[in-house]
């Protein structure tokens, strides 16, 4: 069979183009920014165990993101349109799509006031 060196060059240059795209696009995986809802709720006992209040920069996440209580205990950096915060994940929001937040009323406080009761946010883990 003979292949000629514009078609070797062409699979070359695809093959290359493959490669460079797979290593360029593994960042996106490692740092994954959520958006979502953010909402606020009275604090108390936790999925993850420990007791917090109202007053904490603490937040509750989507159960797809703290089944297992894998996200226990994590920081994450939140904004909206009119701040941002950085908040320790203690417990679980059943009702919460997986992006949305549902905050501790002194952290909602640092992204809006409680009037609006949700806003827009964007978020990843710190
Ligand atoms: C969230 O990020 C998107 C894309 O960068 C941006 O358009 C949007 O305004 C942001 N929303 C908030 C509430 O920060």
């Amino acid at each position: 069979m003979y292949f000629s060196n514009t078609f070797i060059l062409l699979i070359t240059l695809l093959f290359t183009m493959l490669t460079l795209n797979v290593v360029t696009a593994l960042p996106l995986h490692r740092r994954a920014s959520y958006s979502g809802d953010g909402t606020f709720y009275t604090v108390g006992l936790g999925s993850c165990g420990k007791t917090n209040s109202d007053s904490e920069m603490v937040a509750a996440l989507s159960s797809s993101l703290m089944s297992g209580g894998k996200n226990c205990g994590k920081s994450l950096k939140v904004t909206s349109d009119s701040g941002s915060v950085t908040v320790k994940a203690v417990d679980t929001c059943p009702s919460c799509a997986e992006g949305d937040v549902d905050f501790s009323p002194a952290a909602f406080k640092k992204l809006g006031s409680l009037d609006e009761g949700r806003i827009s946010i964007n978020w990843s883990f710190t």
